[in-house]
């Protein structure tokens, strides 16, 4: 009896909009009951700045005793933004017509009159700094719960020593995930800095954890690619653990554990966080922080990971926004793999979240 299979997807053949993907499609709707990376604390001072964060323009300053306050950058007299304006004490001035705004985002002045419109307000955002980063929280203020801020203690510890930097891309936040959770694409686009061909040669081992998707993969002899040569100094291959794990929507860990081949030593440990923001529906804040146990002391091992970082996330962005821009006509359906696993999953929980918040 002659067996029936299904007709073989041609590949263009079945074009759709951006938005009609499956349950396990790139996701972009927005989560906003989380915490997200705002910025890097070091980029927030008394000047103040405007950042768009799912959608919704920000501007963010620093307050007198150092605290960080968070205002919709819009003033509600003419609509002008605050972030043009100017700090004053712990308020923020609108630059067109004096409209002063309190953290909490009460008018606290007006020009010309005493009485102050009850309606002269601006919504203010929950903000926590902690470690290198200042997260925002986006959905009812009344729920934002400082302890479910993603787990980046090393960050925080003098014993390890941190280097962060950031980039936007245009490009949907689903796009950014799904190529952190999937680190075989080193071996191709990365090859020059960070991949070798043992990341997609080897197999990888998934976990889902709540709201945690774990992927691990561990490469014993492998070659040594240059971010950990430069860094270690080891010549040799080397035996090398990954470990990621990320907190669904938006921080991700790669946990990396790098020793010479056969030594079972502490070996030289990374931590590498990259905080996945919405910027808008179709690009997205990509900041990073890099956190090791070696050479905690040498800042020319820093000043080497941090030169070649910056050159793996434009290796990123180069990918990333050719897969956001090339197509504009929309995607095709996908075929996956044993590697998109991680991805796989971490799309399955964003789009039941998207489903249970809808
Ligand atoms: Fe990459």
């Amino acid at each position: 009896m002659q067996q029936q299979t299904a007709p073989r997807p041609i590949v263009g053949a079945a074009i759709g909009s951006a938005g009609a993907v499956s349950r396990t499609g790139i996701p972009d709707a927005f989560l906003p009951d989380f915490w997200y990376v705002a910025e890097l604390g070091a980029a927030i001072t008394r000047t103040p700045v405007r950042r768009t964060i799912l959608d919704q323009p920000i501007a963010f300053y620093r307050k007198e005793d150092g605290g960080i306050a968070a205002l919709y950058d819009r003033c509600p007299h003419r609509s002008y933004p605050l972030s043009r304006g100017e700090v004053r004490g712990d308020a923020l001035v609108c630059g067109y017509h004096g409209f002063t705004f309190a953290p909490s985002g009460d008018c606290i002045a007006v020009p010309g009159q005493a009485n102050i419109p009850r309606a002269a307000c601006v919504r203010s955002y929950p903000v926590v700094e902690s470690g290198p980063f200042v997260w925002i929280w986006m959905g009812d203020p009344a729920q934002a719960d400082a302890s479910r801020i993603p787990d980046h203690s090393w960050a925080c510890d003098p014993a390890w020593e941190t280097f962060t930097n950031s980039a936007t891309i245009r490009c949907r936040y689903g796009m950014l995930l799904d190529n952190l959770l999937d680190l075989s694409h080193e071996s191709f686009i990365h090859r020059a800095t960070i991949g070798t061909p043992d990341v997609a040669e080897t197999p990888i081992a998934t976990e889902v954890d709540g709201l945690t998707v774990k992927v691990s993969r561990q490469m014993n002899g492998a070659d040594c690619p240059p971010f950990y040569a430069k860094s270690t100094g080891i010549t040799g291959k080397i035996d090398r653990s990954q470990d990621i794990a990320f907190s669904v929507p938006s921080f991700y860990v790669l946990g990396v554990r790098i020793a010479p081949a056969g030594d079972t030593g502490p070996g030289f440990n990374a931590k590498i966080m990259y905080a996945i923001t919405p910027e808008t529906k179709r690009t997205t804040h990509d900041f990073w922080a890099v956190s090791r146990d070696f050479a905690t002391d040498q800042p020319w091992v820093t000043e080497t990971m941090a030169r070649i970082q910056d050159a793996i996330v434009d290796e990123d962005v180069i990918a990333l926004e050719a897969l956001e821009l090339d197509y504009p006509e929309g995607r095709v359906p996908e075929v996956s793999i044993n590697i998109d696993r991680g991805a796989l999953q971490a799309r399955r929980l964003i789009h039941e979240l998207i489903r249970a918040q809808a």
